[in-house]
């Protein structure tokens, strides 16, 4: 039987170009196959439907490469959330235009969030883009580039309320081999003023519980220890069987992964302040292998700036559900933030009351931004991006300057107890050293000894950075 090449490149979000991945023995035994590339930008979830696309593909008869000069197809899997995610894709659509001059036939699709936000549009603001496919029209793309291999330009950002691809086994060859994600719901009817994902990712929706957990289980006997639950906003999965007999909350989804394997490390991403509830938390303390770790975006610690955003919370609201957090799961829980700074009409006085909730809650990591106006959301109709960029960029600095320091002292935190670590792979510094990361989701560098990847250690943390815990394997 014929082998196919299964290898992806992946861009993890922080990174700034695309890292071509070395080529591997399977590129060279799919011979006679097509050959898709495909490049992915944005949030975890963009990354796992890369891995359904790939998947799709693949049935479909095509090969993977991880090299975009040999690709037959090149696809962009693209992030709207900011004007720069989308400024960076624009940027490497310039090179794939240099490329398709050398090779005419080479089709160029574009997915994701980009894709949906402006649809056709794209087509005529960049001609090199062949085939425009939403986040709800990925079982179509075989077609579409049947179409556009005909010559014709091929589209579909229909929206979905049903789709979850419950049923498509991602491709999972660009991971460690260790953690994997697993998306539990697509979508988002939150509809914060700033952002652009109910728009281009469409009406919430709850995966069926059973096959998320029979991915977790397949997952598990394919050698991975951990698993990150996906979501825009985890706390408001839901779903019931069709004859009500049997419904789910995200506790109880929780629950429910946690029981396959006291060995399966358990995460989830991302937690809404408005929806989070004791339940989970509770939930979250009686298994060890739910990890200790929780990210809530905040976005401001100001009261009248989260009811512009139209987030549902105030600061007391935020300030209640750290104080659950800390008491049901105690101090050392990690706890991470998102932050936006200069949203419309920000004060000076209301910019301290960010800094001052930071103050208050001390993250353990932030990812903070400069408000980008995105067309179309309810702020850019209904409020004036007034505060210049000069000052949300200083702004942002104080935010980025003080969480600096909140890291580093929580970091420090560890120093000279015990974590349990699990190994990931071989430190990006050096190749004596292996990484993974503790139960609130810190990296711990550690020398590497007899130790592989996938095995549970005991690390002694004997120093840290604000990034990284340092430390040495005792058991
Ligand atoms: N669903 C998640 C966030 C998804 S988007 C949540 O509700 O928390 C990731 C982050 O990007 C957001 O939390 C927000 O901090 C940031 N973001 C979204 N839109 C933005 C915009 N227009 N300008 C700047 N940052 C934005
Ligand atoms: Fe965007 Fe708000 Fe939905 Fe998060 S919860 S994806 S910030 S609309
Ligand atoms: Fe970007 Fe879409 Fe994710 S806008 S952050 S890729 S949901």
């Amino acid at each position: 039987m014929e082998r196919v090449a299964e290898t992806l490149t992946i861009l993890q979000p922080e990174d700034k170009e695309a890292i071509d991945l070395p080529r591997t023995s399977e590129d060279e035994l799919a011979t006679g196959k097509k050959r898709l590339y495909i490049e992915s930008y944005g949030c975890q979830m963009n990354f796992a439907d890369s891995e359904i696309v790939a998947a799709v593909m693949r049935n479909a008869g095509f090969a993977t490469t991880s090299s975009a000069e040999e690709a037959d197809l090149i696809f962009l899997n693209t992030c709207a959330i900011r004007e720069n995610a989308e400024q960076k894709v624009r940027n490497r659509l310039q090179h794939l235009n240099a490329l398709k001059r050398r090779k005419p036939d080479l089709l160029v699709g574009m997915l994701g969030c980009m894709a949906e936000r402006l649809k056709t549009k794209l087509l005529e603001e960049e001609k090199v883009v062949d085939i425009v496919a939403g986040p709800d029209a990925y079982r179509d793309i075989p077609k579409l580039v049947e179409e556009a291999e005909s010559g014709q330009k091929a589209v579909n950002v229909f929206l979905s309320r049903e789709e979850t691809y419950a049923d498509i086994a991602p491709i999972r060859l660009n991971s460690n081999g260790v953690t994997a994600f697993v998306s539990i719901m697509r979508g988002c009817d939150n509809m914060c003023s700033f952002c652009v994902v109910p728009f281009t990712r469409g009406r919430e929706r709850s995966r069926d519980p059973h096959s998320i957990v029979r991915e977790a289980e397949a997952l598990l006997a394919d050698g991975f220890k951990e698993v990150t639950l996906l979501g825009q906003n985890v706390d408001s999965y839901k779903w019931a069987s069709e004859d009500s007999t049997e419904s789910v909350n995200f506790a109880q989804l929780l629950e429910r992964v946690a029981l396959i394997s006291p060995d399966l490390r358990v995460r989830f991403s991302t937690s809404h302040p408005k929806d989070i509830t004791d339940e989970v938390l509770y939930t979250m303390a009686r298994y060890d292998n739910i990890c200790n770790y929780i990210h809530l975006p905040a976005q401001s610690g100001n009261s009248r700036v989260l009811k512009l955003m139209n987030r549902t919370y105030d600061r007391p609201w935020y300030i209640e559900k750290i104080n659950s957090i800390r008491r049901i799961l105690g101090e050392d829980c990690g706890i991470s933030t998102d932050m936006i700074s200069g949203f419309c009409t920000e004060t000076e006085e209301e910019h301290q009351e960010t800094l001052s909730l930071m103050e208050y809650v001390r993250y353990d990591y932030a990812y903070m931004f400069a408000y980008s106006e995105r067309p179309g959301t309810l702020a850019a109709k209904k409020y004036t991006d007034d505060i210049p960029e000069d000052v949300k960029k200083r702004r942002l600095n104080e935010i980025i300057a003080l969480q600096q320091q909140h890291s580093a002292e929580r970091n420090r935190r560890h120093v000279g107890k015990v974590q349990r670590v699990l190994i990931e792979g071989t430190s990006k510094r050096s190749d004596d050293f292996l990484c993974g990361r503790n139960d609130q989701n810190k990296m711990v560098v550690f020398p590497k000894g007899d130790l592989q990847k996938g095995q549970y250690v005991n690390v002694l943390v004997t120093d840290c950075t604000a990034a990284t815990l340092l430390g040495e394997v005792v058991g």
